[in-house]
């Protein structure tokens, strides 16, 4: 192309014919040489940029190695190959890693999630590690321990080590998430951490329940000991004895609270990788769960769990004051509430 042009200019050069002062000519022919190197430059600049950047890219994809050929090229930024301190991935150092982390609330069945997630050979989900104020005391400590848990090097009894294809923990709501949002939706989407949102559609079965678990906080109802899950169908029964009296005067204020937080968060975590799931959802529709394992790019497994819910059967039996909720609720927006039964 380059040289086209300069053939181009020089013919011309030697049709025209020679009306001007011989200085004039001069002058005009070494513009246009000029012109013609600069040209000549500019191109071969560009050809050395992109070979640059084919380097580049070449440096990266040895780099990142193992055999990303057969995954869906959308994927890689999602696609992990750590090097924990403290181990070695071994025969399974070339299987990519995802990361991911269960953004949810207190008593929406994220603890049964895991429990899930966790029967599955390949999924590592190390519980609520947020719970302990100093992880969470500001970003810096937050970054620091997200770090220690995606390069494997965390341990609970959720570790599966070497041959993990995902690895996260559940983050409730209130742990510092909402408040370093941004922050936080940095290093997710530059790490490339996938979010999964568990949220319960029921939000007045969830007050239910976190009434009844703060209850048994301090009345410790099994023996005294306080438990929050339980494997036990007769330990079940003793739990959801106990009744529990609901505000009616800030019941409305409560449920909106609730739902404007859940909204609240899927806006701001609305560009990361995620996918949302209701408590609801997963009791009646067991194929939810092989969307899950989809999502987490792990081969497909029945997953089980030997948690027994505590809460079971119409809502009016676990509910102290009945009579006065559900006449606070009937023609609201929230009535649909009263009537579930799971
Ligand atoms: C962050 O919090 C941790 C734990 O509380 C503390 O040790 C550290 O000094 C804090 N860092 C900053 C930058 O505030
Ligand atoms: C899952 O774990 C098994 C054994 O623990 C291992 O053989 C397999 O390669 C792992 N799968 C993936 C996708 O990492
Ligand atoms: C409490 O303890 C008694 C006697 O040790 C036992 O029989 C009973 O099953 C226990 N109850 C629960 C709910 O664990
Ligand atoms: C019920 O809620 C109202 C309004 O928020 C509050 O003023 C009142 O103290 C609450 N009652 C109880 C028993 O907590
Ligand atoms: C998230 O973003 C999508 C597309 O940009 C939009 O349609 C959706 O309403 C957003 N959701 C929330 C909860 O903000
Ligand atoms: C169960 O979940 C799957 C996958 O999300 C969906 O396609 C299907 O329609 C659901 N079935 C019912 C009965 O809701």
């Amino acid at each position: 192309m380059a040289e086209e042009i300069c053939i181009f200019t020089k013919e011309s050069l030697v049709i025209k014919p020679p009306k001007r002062t011989p200085a004039m000519s001069r002058m005009i022919v070494f513009v246009i040489a000029m012109s013609c190197s600069l040209y000549i430059c500019s191109v071969s600049l560009k050809q050395t940029k992109v070979s640059a950047k084919r380097k580049l890219v070449d440096i990266e994809f040895t780099h990142k190695s193992c055999h990303d050929d057969w995954v869906d090229r959308s994927q890689i930024p999602y696609l992990h190959y750590p090097k924990p301190a403290t181990f070695s991935r071994a025969e399974c150092a070339c299987n990519p890693v995802r990361l991911f982390a269960i953004l949810s609330m207190q008593r929406s069945g994220s603890g049964w999630f895991e429990t899930l997630l966790n029967s599955h050979t390949n999924v590592s989900s190390h519980g609520e590690i947020f719970s302990n104020k100093d992880r969470r005391a500001n970003i810096s400590s937050i970054s620091a321990t997200l770090d220690r848990v995606y390069s494997l090097d965390w341990v609970t009894s959720a570790s599966r080590n070497e041959c993990s294809a995902a690895v996260g923990f559940k983050w409730m709501l209130n742990q510092g998430l909402m408040q370093h949002h941004e922050e936080i939706v940095e290093y997710f989407n530059s790490q490339g951490v996938s979010v999964i949102f568990l949220f319960r559609r029921n939000l007045l079965r969830r007050m239910v329940s976190v009434l009844a678990n703060s209850y048994d906080r301090y009345a410790k109802l099994l023996n005294g000991t306080h438990k929050s899950h339980t494997h036990s169908y007769q330990e079940a029964d003793t739990l959801s004895r106990y009744k529990p009296e609901i505000n009616s005067s800030s019941l409305m204020l409560e449920l909106k609270k609730m739902e404007g937080t859940a909204m609240k968060a899927m806006e701001f975590f609305n560009n990361t990788r995620h996918i949302v799931l209701y408590y609801e959802d997963l009791i009646k529709n067991r194929t939810k769960l092989a969307d899950v394992q989809q999502f987490l790019g792990v081969p497909e497994m029945v997953l089980r769990s030997r948690q027994v819910k505590i809460h079971k059967g119409p809502l009016s039996e676990h509910i102290k004051n009945w009579d006065i909720i559900s006449r606070t609720l009937s023609g609201t927006a929230y009535e649909r509430f009263l009537g579930a039964d799971y």
